[in-house]
């Protein structure tokens, strides 16, 4: 490929290839997603170490370790204080990644990447030397912080590193990692779990996929898009043309400039958002981490260990089939990165939303059929056992092909540069007070849901499948840039975007660096 910009319909097609450059630098930016998705999987494995809850939290230790309180398997696991440890993290990544949108936006995509590995690190090590609760919850602000960082900036960062061709598959390698952190913890915990210190390993662990990040992320080039935005154009040039690997980039590169030059109009990008002709793209960072929360995948990972130990697997046959899940999560996301430039992110939502759909009411079934309302289980026979986890893996191989990676995917790809940065943070925002709710309280939910808990997020799967289907503007093979030409074109959105429109937008005026919003729909 290569030759100057091509018009095809309306559509402007961008000369460049996928080259080993921009590859390498891709997978390494990804590795944004090693440490989210390695706090996701070893907090559950981790609470549940009976040396972890016997130094912190002995209150629980002697309920779960030696049944005192309730017999409800249902409730067996039910413990505010306990889930406080697991969920806190997200109200600090929350936070952090309100903050990562200004440094983002004025100092470069890479240095939050950077920001984002080195409060990990540190929030690792406080962790895994910590010697009181104090250091365990410090230690895991540190963590949320350095989540916060990082999720604001790196999926944004592959969105605009990629080809637009391949972008799809390039964002979907930080969902990859995601994945792989998950696995790697799952593995870790299942070894450290007999030991007596296995918890400080566990946690201190965490080190590891910090320093690939912060390795990866010092060698990292900035993208072209947050040069031009911090006035280098001509080493965003350079860059451009490195990273497509063809020497006539001018029409992109003009498309750039001229996003930023929009992009520098704006004072106060989060008013900005708020304004009439950014409803859609609004609406979808909201709604997709939340929806994306709401399929009740978290449930699985955060839980797995203690959802299978209730259903009355041992110990380790409940570790194991963590691990099992764990890795059918990794392998199902290489499908989504061989699929989503191909058939586009609409039929992956779709098609995943089903399968969710379907494997929740199965999984209720099996529940209900052994537990009852009572939460007293009848005998367990291998042949339901394993029908269970399989049933379980088949929803999350749907998970990890769709909302998964879809739900970092779409959100970075449809946002104008100009509001980029802030939309992105309101996605993280969303995803992780979501996170948190759902990590916080989904032992009370199974303790007084019971069985309905699956009927709970299905209900919720069943909706999403139906926004998507009547709302979503297909957004597979666009450059990045010319993205806001997809809500004109389709029948619900074109209304708020539409040039007669965007006079109705809110009149922002400039005093003193402080906008002022008139008029607001
Ligand atoms: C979600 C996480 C989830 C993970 C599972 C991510 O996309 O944001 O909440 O735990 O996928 O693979």
């Amino acid at each position: 490929m290569g030759g100057p910009m091509i018009v095809t319909g309306s559509r402007k097609v961008y000369p460049g290839k996928l080259t080993c450059k921009v590859l390498l630098t891709c997978l390494v930016g990804a590795t944004g997603g090693l440490i989210f998705g390695y706090d996701i999987g070893i907090s559950g494995g981790v609470t549940s170490m009976p040396t972890f809850l016997e130094k912190f939290f002995p209150k629980v230790y002697r309920k779960e370790e030696l049944n005192v309180g309730s017999t409800n398997q249902y409730c067996k696991f039910n413990d505010p204080i306990l889930t406080l440890f697991t969920s806190s993290l997200y109200l600090a990544a929350l936070l952090a990644s309100i903050v990562a949108s200004k440094v983002t936006r004025a100092f470069g995509r890479r240095l939050s990447m950077l920001l984002g590995g080195g409060l990990f690190l540190i929030g690792a090590m406080v962790n895994g030397f910590a010697y009181n609760k104090k250091m365990l919850v410090g230690g895991r602000t540190l963590l949320g912080f350095g989540i916060g960082f990082a999720n604001q900036s790196a999926p944004l960062y592959l969105s605009e590193m990629a080809p637009y061709k391949y972008r799809g598959a390039l964002n979907i390698c930080f969902q990859l990692s995601i994945t792989v952190g998950i696995l790697a913890a799952y593995a870790l915990n299942y070894f450290t779990a007999s030991h007596k210190n296995g918890w400080r390993i566990s946690l201190g662990g965490a080190a590891v996929p910090a320093l690939i990040f912060i390795m990866g992320s010092l060698f990292l080039p900035d993208t072209p898009n947050s040069l031009i935005e911090r006035d280098r154009k001509e080493e965003a040039k350079t860059r451009l043309r490195e990273i497509r690997g063809v020497h006539d980039v001018d029409e992109e590169f003009n498309d750039l400039v001229a996003a930023s030059i929009e992009s520098k109009k704006i004072k106060n990008p989060w008013l900005n958002l708020c304004k009439r002709k950014y409803r859609p793209q609004l609406m979808f960072v909201i709604l997709i981490p939340f929806f994306q929360q709401f399929t009740g995948m978290n449930v699985f990972m955060f839980y797995s260990p203690v959802l299978f130990k209730t259903m009355g697997f041992g110990n380790n046959a409940s570790l194991i089939s963590s691990v099992a899940t764990g890795g059918v999560n990794s392998v199902a996301t290489l499908v989504s990165i061989l699929s989503a430039d191909r058939f586009g992110r609409k039929s992956l939502f779709i098609e995943g939303g089903a399968q969710m759909f379907v494997c929740q009411i199965i999984i209720t079934y099996c529940i209900a059929s052994k537990f009852g309302l009572s939460g007293h289980p009848a005998e367990l026979s291998r042949k339901f056992a394993t029908g269970v986890v399989v049933t379980i893996c088949i929803y999350i191989a749907g998970f990890a092909w769709s909302w998964g990676p879809l739900g970092w995917l779409v959100p970075s790809e449809i946002l104008p540069l100009e509001v980029r940065s802030a939309g992105q943070s309101v996605n993280v925002c969303v995803n992780m007070f979501f996170t948190f709710v759902i990590a916080q309280i989904f032992t009370m939910m199974l303790c007084h849901l019971r069985y309905f808990l699956f009927v709970f997020f299905a209900c919720f799967v069943f909706l999403m499948t139906c926004f998507i289907i009547k709302y979503f503007p297909e957004t597979k093979g666009i450059p990045i840039e010319e993205m806001a030409d997809i809500w004109k074109g389709h029948s619900y959105w074109k209304k708020f975007v539409t040039d007669e429109n965007e006079n109705k937008d809110a009149k922002v005026e400039m005093s003193e660096g402080i906008t002022v919003v008139k008029d607001l729909p």
